[in-house]
Parts: structure tokens; sequence; C-alpha cells
């Protein structure tokens, strides 16, 4: 795993977007997979502004998120798709009907689930997939467990994320239980992956993947078996 230690989250920002901006320029319609939490926000400003002064196009990029909350509407204002709309669909050029979030609001989620990742699938998985890091160790939803899921499921947040992510919602009652996420060979078809983590919170589950190892208690230690991964992370979560 290649690592770039930055020494702030704005100079993270800027380096993951350079490097998703690099895979745009070099394919015009990539397949682009984007991860949501509040990481990769300033991620997807500098992608913006790159776009708002021509040195980025969206029109043929596709996107496929790794999430959603399940059961939850597209509308509510925790939803994955409604972040990913706020913070760069409705930012940049890109044909909306081209984005693709797994659909909280649909009735059977294992339906769900099988529907996205046949079509992850159709598409040959991404050219570069965006990824944070849970506190847990977590990627997507792929929650530290005994065993891991490789496609498309459905899954139960573990405590752990809930209060995590609790943060956004009234209380941690509102958080969902559930969410449909991406599972560890759909993340790891993607043909590079760039997993970004800031702040000292992360700086345990930093370590464990940066270790080389693989273990279900640190889902992004199977990073380690992906020939082509970038960490991109500030000083904070790097040193502790
Ligand atoms: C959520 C998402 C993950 C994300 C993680 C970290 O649970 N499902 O994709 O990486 O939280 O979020 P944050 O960047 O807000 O710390």
């Amino acid at each position: 795993m290649k690592v770039i230690v930055c020494k702030t989250y704005e100079e993270a920002s800027l380096e993951s977007a350079k490097i998703v901006a690099e895979v745009m320029k070099n394919k015009p319609n990539a397949i682009l997979g984007l991860a949501t939490g509040s990481t990769p926000e300033g991620m997807y400003s500098e992608l913006a502004r790159m776009n708002k002064e021509g040195e980025i196009d969206f029109k043929d990029i596709t996107t496929v998120n790794l999430d959603e909350y399940y059961p939850i509407s597209p509308d509510n204002d925790q939803s994955y798709r409604y972040f990913m709309n706020k913070n760069l669909f409705d930012r940049v050029n890109i044909d909306k009907s081209r984005t693709h979030v797994p659909d909280g609001s649909a009735p059977d989620g294992e339906k769900e689930a099988e529907r996205y990742e046949n079509y992850v699938r159709s598409l040959g998985g991404a050219d570069i997939q965006v990824l944070g890091i849970g506190r847990n160790g977590h990627i997507a939803f792929n929650e530290p467990d005994e065993e891991l899921v490789p496609v498309t499921h459905v899954t139960s947040l573990t405590a752990d994320t809930i209060d995590a992510n609790a943060r956004f919602f009234k209380s941690a009652d509102e958080v969902p239980t559930h969410a449909l996420t991406m599972g560890m060979g759909t993340i790891l078809s993607a043909k590079k992956i760039i997993i970004i983590a800031t702040g000292a919170n992360k700086h345990e589950a930093v370590k464990q993947m940066l270790k080389g190892t693989c273990t279900t208690k640190c889902p992004a230690s199977f990073l380690n078996l992906h020939k082509d991964v970038v960490l991109v992370c500030d000083e904070a979560a790097y040193n502790g």
C-alpha cells in the first residue's frame, strides 16, 4: 500500500482530489466508486472547484456509491443519496441518471442488494474506488465480524458505528440500524483504490491496516490484498 501523509485535512483533500482527477483525465468515461462520511467532503469540494475551473469534466462519468442506510428515503437529509447530491452531484456537470446509490427505499433490501451488485459487475467494477474508514476499521458498512461478505448485502450496524454516526442525527435512536453496502469483493474489484483517513480517532484503524496482514476484526486490512491502493492520511491519523 502506498502511503501519502499530509500535514492537514485540507492538504489530504487536495491530494485525494488530484488522484481522482488523474483517473478522470486519462479516461473521460471513467466509473468512479464514491464514499460518504465527513472525510471526503473536502475532496468533493476540490473536485467541484476543478470542474468549475474547467480542469475536469463529469459529462461522461458514471458513479457508483458504496452504501446507503436501510431503510431510508432518498429525500431524507441524512440519506447518502442526499449527501452525494449536496456535496458533489449538484455542484458539477454530471448527468444525474449516471449516478448510482443503493436504493434505501426499495421494498425488498435483499433484492436491491442483488440488483446493485449485478449492476456494478455489469460495469466491470470501478476505475477508482474512494473509501473512508470507520474508527473500528470498517469500510463502506462492512463492519468487523467473524466473517465478511464478498457481495453487496443488507447488514446491521454495530453499536460503535451507530454511536459515531449519531452526530448527524437528532439522537442515536434515529440512526438507522441497517444498511445496504457493497461487499468486500465488490470493493476489491475496483482497479484502483484510495482510502482517506484523517484525525487521531482513525489512528488505531490505520495502524491495524498498515500492519500488512488481513483480519476480519479490521475489514480495511483486506485492502492489503489489492495491488493498487493509496492511503491518503493526515499526521494525526498516521501518528496518533
Ligand atoms: C460511515 C460510512 C463509511 C465511512 C465511515 C467514516 O459509516 N458508511 O463509508 O467511511 O462512516 O465516516 P467519517 O468520514 O465521517 O469518519
